[in-house]
């Protein structure tokens, strides 16, 4: 699976270092690091007034944030990987 981590500008500010971290974490945590193929990308087009853009497999998903993290990896990550 590959996981892409919007660095664009906009995301940079909305903390995606922040979750970057929580993605590394979780990927430890669950045991699948090495399933899940994690860079960083250029802005996809789609900033979020609220959080940072993750494509998953192609597939962006916005708004992500320290808030909603743990719900978007087990529905968009996890469950996938099963
Ligand atoms: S900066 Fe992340 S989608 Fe634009």
């Amino acid at each position: 699976m590959n996981v892409q981590i919007c660095v664009g500008s906009s995301c940079h500010l909305k903390g995606s270092q922040i979750i970057i971290e929580l993605m590394q974490a979780a990927l430890e945590k669950n045991g699948i690091q090495d399933k899940v193929n994690l860079s960083g990308s250029f802005c996809m087009g789609v900033c979020n007034r609220v959080g940072v853009t993750v494509s998953v497999d192609g597939e962006p998903h916005t708004g992500i944030t320290r808030d909603n993290f743990s719900e978007f990896f087990r529905e968009h990550i996890l469950e996938k990987l099963k």
